[in-house]
């Protein structure tokens, strides 16, 4: 039977939430875990099991995080939250304050944020203003109007976020009866891959697991401070959600790759863009670009022998491939064809 159960509720205990926080959800979390045979062939490893953080409700695996942000603000009676976002963390904050009858401001970076995602900000009814620059800038700017008082913040600055990201972590260790060998993540802001150490932590800590695992996080490499070792100014890269020059939870990044004895590691944009395909077309599983990162990196550190025995692994794809529509037709490589509505005519279109 599936835990019917909203996540707040499942995960009570190990949250900041008493019984006065309001009972907020959407159907987050109890996400799909995909087992995934083409790359098991590819890579060698014996298993590989995709998270599918994209069948959460607006799509990403923000909304396990926002569910408990936005509850605890509504508890505490703000009336409005407040984020900078790449998309995701727009559409999610979006869609729960207009859940939780709150209003709610989108901070984006100009010109680079998918079309799903900000389609579900404006249908959600969030107001909308675009910055010149990075996402870093958007965040700037909205860590100073929240000092202000304006509105709630509901980055993964917000503790509560994380807390409600490391409800994944606990999915796993539950499915499994104990955590993987090795987690590969794809890292913007660093918050997810810090919220899941501290779910396997607190997992070993209480008994779901008996070990945690390697932790592998992966950036582009046009955006990967982390990798380098200081900011970027000018971050780039194909996979819009994940293009942070200066990640705020740099350290507990950090922290989950030297305390899990994993590593944090660059993917090309080419390698990126195979991997999407790949899981789409092979697989069946759509992710967006940022997700793929994951998957590149694995195939990266299989490739260089460098997965130390690890034997059952787990991919996050964090968000779902619909949101990003102009980068699947990219792939297409021109135009769908388009005839008479006769069999003649469509043999002959699929011959050519
Ligand atoms: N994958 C997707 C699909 C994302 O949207 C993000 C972050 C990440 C991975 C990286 O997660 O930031 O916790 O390291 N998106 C943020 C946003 C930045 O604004 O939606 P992270």
């Amino acid at each position: 039977m599936p835990d019917a159960r909203c996540l707040i509720d499942r995960y009570a205990s190990y949250l900041p939430v008493t019984d006065r926080t309001p009972r907020l959800t959407l159907g987050e979390g109890g996400t799909p875990l995909v087992r995934a045979r083409s790359l098991e062939r590819e890579t060698g490893v014996p298993e590989i099991w995709l998270k599918v953080e994209g069948q959460n409700p607006t799509g990403s695996f923000k909304d396990r995080g926002m569910v408990v942000a936005v509850a605890k603000a509504l508890e505490q009676g703000a009336r409005m939250v407040l984020c900078a976002s790449t998309g995701n963390t727009a559409a999610s904050a979006a869609a729960y304050a207009a859940r939780a009858g709150m209003s709610c401001t989108v901070i984006l970076p100009a010109g680079q944020v998918a079309a799903g995602k900000l389609a579900q900000a404006i249908a959600h009814g969030a107001r909308v203003v675009a910055v010149r620059g990075p996402f870093d800038a958007a965040l700037a700017v909205v860590r100073t109007l929240a000092e202000q008082g304006e509105a709630t913040l509901v980055n993964s600055v917000n503790p509560d976020r994380l807390e409600g990201q490391k409800t994944a972590a606990f999915e796993l260790c539950e499915t499994f009866g104990d955590a993987p060998d090795a987690l590969f993540i794809p890292v913007g802001n660093a918050g997810n891959i810090t919220a899941y150490w501290k779910g396997f932590v607190e997992a070993a800590r209480t008994g779901l697991a008996h070990r945690r695992p390697r932790m592998y996080g992966y950036q582009a490499e046009g955006a990967a401070p982390l990798v380098r070792g200081a900011p970027v100014a000018e971050p780039e890269t194909i996979a819009t959600a994940i293009r942070v020059g200066n990640p705020a939870s740099w350290r507990g990044a950090v922290a989950a790759r030297d305390e899990s004895g994993g590593a944090i590691d660059a993917v090309t944009d080419a390698e990126i863009l195979d991997a999407y395909s790949f899981l789409a077309r092979c697989e069946g599983v759509f992710a967006e670009p940022a997700s793929a990162a994951a998957i590149a990196g694995l195939r990266k550190r299989a490739r260089a022998n460098g997965l130390r025995g690890a034997s059952r692994v787990v991919c996050v794809l964090t968000g779902n491939g619909m949101k990003d529509p102009e980068r699947a037709r990219s792939l297409a490589g021109g135009d769908i064809a388009t005839v008479e509505a006769t069999p003649d005519a469509v043999r002959a279109a699929l011959r050519s």
